[in-house]
Protein backbone atom coordinates (compact mmCIF):
# COMPACT_ATOMS: atom_id res chain seq x y z
CA UNK A 1 0.00 0.00 0.00
CA UNK A 2 1.25 3.30 -0.96
CA UNK A 3 1.84 5.60 2.61
CA UNK A 4 -0.68 8.13 1.05
CA UNK A 5 -3.73 5.47 1.11
CA UNK A 6 -3.23 4.94 4.55
CA UNK A 7 -6.24 5.48 6.57
CA UNK A 8 -5.11 8.13 8.81
CA UNK A 9 -3.57 10.05 5.98
CA UNK A 10 -6.31 10.26 4.06
CA UNK A 11 -8.72 11.59 7.04
CA UNK A 12 -5.49 13.79 7.75
CA UNK A 13 -6.23 15.24 4.33
CA UNK A 14 -10.01 15.53 5.09
CA UNK A 15 -10.46 13.26 2.83
CA UNK A 16 -14.06 11.21 3.20
CA UNK A 17 -13.14 7.93 4.82
CA UNK A 18 -15.26 4.64 5.14
CA UNK A 19 -15.09 4.69 9.49
CA UNK A 20 -12.84 7.25 11.08
CA UNK A 21 -8.86 5.98 12.23
CA UNK A 22 -8.35 5.23 15.52
CA UNK A 23 -5.22 5.14 17.80
CA UNK A 24 -4.68 6.40 21.46
CA UNK A 25 -2.07 8.65 22.85
CA UNK A 26 0.43 6.76 24.53
CA UNK A 27 -1.33 3.49 23.57
CA UNK A 28 1.83 1.67 24.83
CA UNK A 29 2.35 1.55 28.39
CA UNK A 30 2.43 0.18 31.86
CA UNK A 31 -1.09 -0.61 31.36
CA UNK A 32 -0.18 -3.52 28.84
CA UNK A 33 1.36 -6.67 30.76
CA UNK A 34 3.51 -7.26 27.85
CA UNK A 35 5.06 -4.37 27.79
CA UNK A 36 5.90 -4.42 31.59
CA UNK A 37 7.47 -7.76 30.58
CA UNK A 38 9.74 -5.86 28.15
CA UNK A 39 10.78 -3.46 30.16
CA UNK A 40 11.56 -5.71 33.22
CA UNK A 41 13.98 -7.28 30.30
CA UNK A 42 15.13 -4.14 29.75
CA UNK A 43 16.09 -3.02 33.15
CA UNK A 44 14.55 0.64 32.43
CA UNK A 45 12.70 3.28 30.18
CA UNK A 46 15.23 5.10 28.73
CA UNK A 47 17.05 1.81 28.10
CA UNK A 48 13.62 0.65 26.16
CA UNK A 49 14.18 3.45 23.83
CA UNK A 50 18.13 3.48 23.39
CA UNK A 51 17.44 0.01 22.35
CA UNK A 52 15.82 0.00 18.82
CA UNK A 53 14.43 -4.19 19.69
CA UNK A 54 12.99 -3.07 22.36
CA UNK A 55 11.54 0.13 21.11
CA UNK A 56 9.94 -1.51 18.04
CA UNK A 57 8.51 -4.40 19.85
CA UNK A 58 6.67 -2.21 22.43
CA UNK A 59 5.54 0.25 19.24
CA UNK A 60 3.94 -2.70 17.93
CA UNK A 61 2.70 -4.58 21.24
CA UNK A 62 -0.87 -2.70 20.80
CA UNK A 63 -1.57 -3.32 17.11
CA UNK A 64 -0.95 -6.58 17.43
CA UNK A 65 -3.12 -6.48 20.01
CA UNK A 66 -6.06 -4.35 19.11
CA UNK A 67 -5.62 -3.30 15.91
CA UNK A 68 -5.36 0.69 15.93
CA UNK A 69 -4.42 2.49 12.33
CA UNK A 70 -1.09 3.99 13.76
CA UNK A 71 1.47 3.07 15.95
CA UNK A 72 3.54 5.61 17.37
CA UNK A 73 7.54 5.24 17.82
CA UNK A 74 8.09 4.64 21.45
CA UNK A 75 10.36 6.88 22.97
CA UNK A 76 9.85 10.37 25.07
CA UNK A 77 9.42 13.99 23.56
CA UNK A 78 12.65 14.99 26.64
CA UNK A 79 15.01 12.59 24.66
CA UNK A 80 16.33 15.18 22.37
CA UNK A 81 17.17 17.39 25.62
CA UNK A 82 19.45 14.68 26.81
CA UNK A 83 20.76 14.80 22.57
CA UNK A 84 21.03 18.61 23.22
CA UNK A 85 23.75 18.02 26.59
CA UNK A 86 21.14 18.27 29.41
CA UNK A 87 20.89 14.91 32.24
CA UNK A 88 17.83 13.21 31.79
CA UNK A 89 16.44 10.67 34.80
CA UNK A 90 13.24 8.66 34.76
CA UNK A 91 12.15 7.14 38.04
CA UNK A 92 8.38 6.03 38.96
CA UNK A 93 7.27 9.40 39.86
CA UNK A 94 8.64 10.83 36.15
CA UNK A 95 11.28 12.68 34.04
CA UNK A 96 13.88 14.78 35.79
CA UNK A 97 16.15 16.91 34.61
CA UNK A 98 19.02 17.18 37.43
CA UNK A 99 20.76 19.98 35.80
CA UNK A 100 18.05 22.60 34.82
CA UNK A 101 19.01 25.84 32.98
CA UNK A 102 18.67 28.31 35.39
CA UNK A 103 21.66 30.74 33.79
CA UNK A 104 21.86 32.35 30.78
CA UNK A 105 25.63 30.77 30.33
CA UNK A 106 23.67 27.33 30.03
CA UNK A 107 21.22 28.51 27.51
CA UNK A 108 24.12 29.68 25.73
CA UNK A 109 25.88 26.32 26.36
CA UNK A 110 22.88 23.88 25.05
CA UNK A 111 23.58 22.58 21.26
CA UNK A 112 21.40 22.13 18.62
CA UNK A 113 22.59 18.36 17.78
CA UNK A 114 22.59 16.18 14.37
CA UNK A 115 19.56 13.64 15.59
CA UNK A 116 21.54 10.83 12.98
CA UNK A 117 25.19 11.22 15.10
CA UNK A 118 23.37 11.94 18.62
CA UNK A 119 19.95 9.90 18.51
CA UNK A 120 20.81 7.00 15.65
CA UNK A 121 18.45 4.47 18.11
CA UNK A 122 15.28 6.63 17.13
CA UNK A 123 15.96 5.99 13.45
CA UNK A 124 16.78 2.16 13.97
CA UNK A 125 13.89 1.68 15.86
CA UNK A 126 11.30 3.46 13.44
CA UNK A 127 12.99 1.17 10.49
CA UNK A 128 12.34 -1.79 12.70
CA UNK A 129 8.77 -1.20 13.89
CA UNK A 130 8.00 -0.11 10.11
CA UNK A 131 9.22 -3.86 9.01
CA UNK A 132 7.01 -4.94 11.96
CA UNK A 133 3.83 -3.52 11.05
CA UNK A 134 0.69 -4.09 9.00
CA UNK A 135 0.93 -2.56 5.51
CA UNK A 136 -2.55 -0.34 6.41
CA UNK A 137 -0.93 0.74 9.71
CA UNK A 138 0.17 4.37 9.91
CA UNK A 139 3.70 5.18 11.99
CA UNK A 140 3.77 8.24 13.58
CA UNK A 141 7.14 10.21 15.08
CA UNK A 142 6.77 13.30 17.20
CA UNK A 143 8.60 15.71 19.38
CA UNK A 144 7.64 17.95 22.31
CA UNK A 145 6.80 21.38 21.13
CA UNK A 146 9.60 24.10 21.64
CA UNK A 147 7.26 25.73 25.10
CA UNK A 148 6.81 22.27 26.72
CA UNK A 149 10.47 21.66 25.80
CA UNK A 150 11.83 25.18 27.34
CA UNK A 151 9.56 24.09 30.69
CA UNK A 152 11.31 20.77 31.48
CA UNK A 153 14.58 22.44 30.95
CA UNK A 154 13.85 25.10 33.09
CA UNK A 155 11.87 23.71 35.54
CA UNK A 156 13.64 20.49 35.36
CA UNK A 157 10.86 18.09 35.24
CA UNK A 158 7.08 18.15 35.77
CA UNK A 159 5.85 21.48 37.22
CA UNK A 160 2.40 22.79 38.29
CA UNK A 161 3.26 26.34 38.56
CA UNK A 162 6.23 27.02 36.32
CA UNK A 163 7.90 29.48 38.05
CA UNK A 164 11.55 29.76 36.81
CA UNK A 165 9.97 29.38 33.08
CA UNK A 166 7.35 32.39 33.86
CA UNK A 167 10.75 34.36 35.45
CA UNK A 168 12.45 33.95 32.05
CA UNK A 169 9.91 34.54 30.17
CA UNK A 170 8.74 37.76 31.73
CA UNK A 171 12.14 39.03 33.36
CA UNK A 172 14.80 38.02 30.23
CA UNK A 173 12.78 37.92 27.12
CA UNK A 174 15.80 37.97 25.27
CA UNK A 175 17.99 34.26 26.86
CA UNK A 176 13.95 32.87 26.69
CA UNK A 177 14.20 33.56 22.85
CA UNK A 178 17.76 32.31 22.41
CA UNK A 179 16.25 28.94 24.19
CA UNK A 180 13.03 28.88 22.07
CA UNK A 181 15.17 29.46 18.96
CA UNK A 182 17.74 26.33 19.47
CA UNK A 183 14.55 23.98 20.69
CA UNK A 184 12.68 24.79 17.24
CA UNK A 185 15.72 24.02 15.24
CA UNK A 186 16.23 20.77 17.14
CA UNK A 187 12.45 19.95 17.01
CA UNK A 188 12.35 20.59 13.14
CA UNK A 189 15.47 18.35 12.45
CA UNK A 190 13.95 15.73 15.09
CA UNK A 191 11.55 15.41 12.90
CA UNK A 192 12.67 15.55 9.36
CA UNK A 193 15.01 12.90 10.85
CA UNK A 194 11.71 10.91 11.57
CA UNK A 195 10.01 11.21 8.67
CA UNK A 196 12.94 9.91 6.47
CA UNK A 197 13.61 7.04 8.77
CA UNK A 198 9.73 5.86 7.86
CA UNK A 199 7.43 8.01 9.67
CA UNK A 200 3.95 9.04 7.98
CA UNK A 201 3.64 11.87 9.80
CA UNK A 202 4.50 13.33 12.90
CA UNK A 203 2.27 15.06 16.26
CA UNK A 204 3.87 18.10 18.04
CA UNK A 205 2.64 17.82 22.31
CA UNK A 206 2.57 20.70 23.54
CA UNK A 207 1.15 19.63 26.76
CA UNK A 208 1.58 22.83 29.24
CA UNK A 209 0.52 25.00 26.33
CA UNK A 210 -2.75 25.52 27.84
CA UNK A 211 -1.29 26.86 31.38
CA UNK A 212 -0.92 30.56 29.40
CA UNK A 213 -3.71 32.54 28.64
CA UNK A 214 -4.28 33.65 25.18
CA UNK A 215 -2.12 36.79 25.36
CA UNK A 216 0.59 34.36 26.47
CA UNK A 217 0.48 32.01 24.01
CA UNK A 218 0.30 33.89 21.23
CA UNK A 219 3.25 36.02 22.55
CA UNK A 220 5.74 32.74 24.15
CA UNK A 221 4.66 29.81 22.72
CA UNK A 222 2.60 29.86 18.88
CA UNK A 223 5.57 32.21 17.39
CA UNK A 224 7.79 29.23 17.56
CA UNK A 225 4.92 26.53 17.06
CA UNK A 226 4.18 27.84 13.70
CA UNK A 227 8.05 28.28 12.85
CA UNK A 228 8.16 24.07 13.33
CA UNK A 229 4.87 23.53 11.51
CA UNK A 230 5.43 25.78 8.81
CA UNK A 231 8.95 24.09 8.18
CA UNK A 232 8.00 20.63 8.10
CA UNK A 233 5.31 22.02 5.13
CA UNK A 234 5.86 19.41 2.62
CA UNK A 235 7.60 17.27 4.71
CA UNK A 236 4.96 15.50 6.29
CA UNK A 237 1.17 15.87 7.43
CA UNK A 238 1.86 18.05 11.19
CA UNK A 239 -0.78 17.29 14.06
CA UNK A 240 -0.06 19.35 17.18
CA UNK A 241 -1.71 18.99 20.45
CA UNK A 242 -2.18 20.93 23.20
CA UNK A 243 -3.50 20.14 26.43
CA UNK A 244 -6.37 22.54 27.90
CA UNK A 245 -6.47 24.79 24.95
CA UNK A 246 -9.92 25.76 24.49
CA UNK A 247 -9.09 29.41 24.92
CA UNK A 248 -7.40 29.38 22.07
CA UNK A 249 -8.34 27.16 19.97
CA UNK A 250 -9.17 29.07 17.00
CA UNK A 251 -5.37 29.85 17.39
CA UNK A 252 -4.38 26.65 16.66
CA UNK A 253 -6.65 26.06 13.95
CA UNK A 254 -4.82 28.85 11.91
CA UNK A 255 -1.09 27.66 12.89
CA UNK A 256 -0.65 25.97 9.34
CA UNK A 257 -1.20 22.55 10.79
CA UNK A 258 -2.84 19.24 8.96
CA UNK A 259 -4.77 18.38 11.80
CA UNK A 260 -5.23 19.71 15.94
CA UNK A 261 -5.65 17.35 18.96
CA UNK A 262 -8.33 18.26 21.05
CA UNK A 263 -8.01 18.07 24.34
CA UNK A 264 -11.63 16.14 26.38
CA UNK A 265 -12.91 19.03 27.74
CA UNK A 266 -13.57 20.51 24.07
CA UNK A 267 -16.62 19.78 22.39
CA UNK A 268 -15.81 17.92 18.88
CA UNK A 269 -19.24 19.30 17.63
CA UNK A 270 -18.66 22.58 18.24
CA UNK A 271 -14.86 22.21 17.39
CA UNK A 272 -15.55 21.24 13.56
CA UNK A 273 -18.34 24.06 13.04
CA UNK A 274 -15.39 26.40 14.45
CA UNK A 275 -12.63 24.79 12.60
CA UNK A 276 -14.99 25.04 9.38
CA UNK A 277 -13.05 22.99 7.23
CA UNK A 278 -9.45 24.16 7.75
CA UNK A 279 -7.71 21.25 9.62
CA UNK A 280 -8.47 17.86 10.62
CA UNK A 281 -9.49 17.09 13.93
CA UNK A 282 -8.50 14.36 16.45
CA UNK A 283 -9.75 13.48 19.85
CA UNK A 284 -11.19 13.52 22.43
CA UNK A 285 -12.68 10.41 24.38
CA UNK A 286 -12.04 11.55 28.08
CA UNK A 287 -8.84 8.96 29.10
CA UNK A 288 -10.89 8.62 32.60
CA UNK A 289 -14.00 7.08 31.04
CA UNK A 290 -11.58 3.99 29.94
CA UNK A 291 -12.21 3.63 33.79
CA UNK A 292 -16.01 2.63 32.74
CA UNK A 293 -17.03 -1.07 32.25
CA UNK A 294 -16.32 -2.12 28.33
CA UNK A 295 -19.73 -1.70 27.72
CA UNK A 296 -19.97 1.91 28.70
CA UNK A 297 -16.71 2.77 26.91
CA UNK A 298 -18.43 1.11 23.42
CA UNK A 299 -21.63 3.45 24.39
CA UNK A 300 -20.03 6.39 24.73
CA UNK A 301 -17.40 5.82 21.79
CA UNK A 302 -20.43 5.54 20.06
CA UNK A 303 -22.16 8.68 21.18
CA UNK A 304 -18.67 10.86 20.64
CA UNK A 305 -18.88 9.54 16.88
CA UNK A 306 -22.59 10.34 16.66
CA UNK A 307 -21.06 13.96 17.67
CA UNK A 308 -19.03 13.91 14.64
CA UNK A 309 -21.98 12.47 12.64
CA UNK A 310 -19.51 10.95 9.68
CA UNK A 311 -17.38 15.01 8.95
CA UNK A 312 -14.42 14.05 6.86
CA UNK A 313 -11.12 15.01 8.88
CA UNK A 314 -11.71 13.04 12.39
CA UNK A 315 -9.23 10.38 13.79
CA UNK A 316 -10.53 9.27 17.04
CA UNK A 317 -8.18 9.25 20.11
CA UNK A 318 -8.26 10.06 23.93
CA UNK A 319 -7.98 13.83 25.02
CA UNK A 320 -4.83 12.73 26.58
CA UNK A 321 -2.99 9.72 27.13
CA UNK A 322 -3.85 5.91 28.60
CA UNK A 323 -3.39 6.15 32.32
CA UNK A 324 -1.23 2.96 33.64
CA UNK A 325 -4.13 1.62 35.63
CA UNK A 326 -6.73 1.55 32.49
CA UNK A 327 -8.12 -2.14 32.10
CA UNK A 328 -6.45 -3.97 29.21
CA UNK A 329 -10.38 -4.74 28.10
CA UNK A 330 -11.13 -0.85 28.08
CA UNK A 331 -8.85 0.13 25.18
CA UNK A 332 -10.27 -3.04 23.26
CA UNK A 333 -13.50 -2.09 24.01
CA UNK A 334 -12.73 1.52 22.45
CA UNK A 335 -11.02 0.27 19.33
CA UNK A 336 -14.07 -2.42 18.26
CA UNK A 337 -16.39 0.51 18.62
CA UNK A 338 -14.72 2.66 16.40
CA UNK A 339 -13.48 -0.10 14.25
CA UNK A 340 -17.70 -1.30 14.15
CA UNK A 341 -18.84 2.40 13.48
CA UNK A 342 -19.02 2.57 9.96
CA UNK A 343 -19.71 6.73 8.61
O1 LIG B 1 2.58 5.28 23.20
C1 LIG B 1 3.02 6.45 23.10
O2 LIG B 1 2.31 7.46 23.27
C2 LIG B 1 4.45 6.64 22.62
C3 LIG B 1 5.45 7.02 23.52
C4 LIG B 1 5.39 8.32 24.33
C5 LIG B 1 5.81 8.36 25.69
N1 LIG B 1 5.82 9.66 26.10
C6 LIG B 1 6.20 7.20 26.48
C7 LIG B 1 6.23 7.30 27.95
C8 LIG B 1 5.07 9.62 23.96
C9 LIG B 1 4.50 10.14 22.65
C10 LIG B 1 5.37 10.47 25.09
C11 LIG B 1 5.24 11.93 25.08
C12 LIG B 1 5.43 12.68 26.33
N2 LIG B 1 6.33 12.46 27.31
C13 LIG B 1 4.73 13.87 26.65
C14 LIG B 1 3.68 14.56 25.76
C15 LIG B 1 2.37 13.89 25.79
C16 LIG B 1 1.63 14.03 27.09
O3 LIG B 1 1.52 13.01 27.80
O4 LIG B 1 1.18 15.14 27.37
C17 LIG B 1 5.20 14.32 27.89
C18 LIG B 1 4.73 15.56 28.65
C19 LIG B 1 6.24 13.43 28.29
C20 LIG B 1 7.09 13.52 29.51
C21 LIG B 1 6.88 12.35 30.39
N3 LIG B 1 7.32 11.07 30.12
C22 LIG B 1 6.22 12.33 31.64
C23 LIG B 1 5.56 13.52 32.32
C24 LIG B 1 6.28 11.01 32.11
C25 LIG B 1 5.81 10.49 33.44
C26 LIG B 1 4.36 10.28 33.51
C27 LIG B 1 4.03 8.84 33.31
O5 LIG B 1 3.05 8.55 32.64
O6 LIG B 1 4.75 8.01 33.90
C28 LIG B 1 6.94 10.22 31.12
C29 LIG B 1 7.20 8.77 31.17
C30 LIG B 1 6.68 7.96 30.03
N4 LIG B 1 6.74 8.31 28.71
C31 LIG B 1 6.09 6.66 30.13
C32 LIG B 1 5.81 6.24 28.84
C33 LIG B 1 5.24 4.91 28.40
C34 LIG B 1 5.93 5.85 31.42
C35 LIG B 1 7.31 5.31 31.71
C36 LIG B 1 7.40 3.95 32.30
O7 LIG B 1 7.22 2.92 31.62
O8 LIG B 1 7.73 3.92 33.49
Amino acid sequence: MKREDRLLLRALRREKTERAPVWLMRQAGRYLPEYRAVRAEAGGFMEMIREPRFAAEVTIQPIRRYGMDAAILFSDILVPLEAMGMKLLFDDHGPSLPEPLRQRSAIDALAVVDPQATMPFVGEALRLTRAGLPDETALLGFCGAPFTLASYAIEGGTSKQFSYLRKLMYRDFESFALLMDKLAAQVTSHMRYQVECGADAVVLFDTWAGSLTRTDYLRYAAPWTRRVVRDLAGVAPRVIFAGESDHFLDDLFEMGADGVALDHRTSIGRAFERSKGRVALQGNFDPACLFASPEEVQRRTHALLDEVAGRPGHVLNLGHGVMKDTDPECVGAFVRAAKERVS
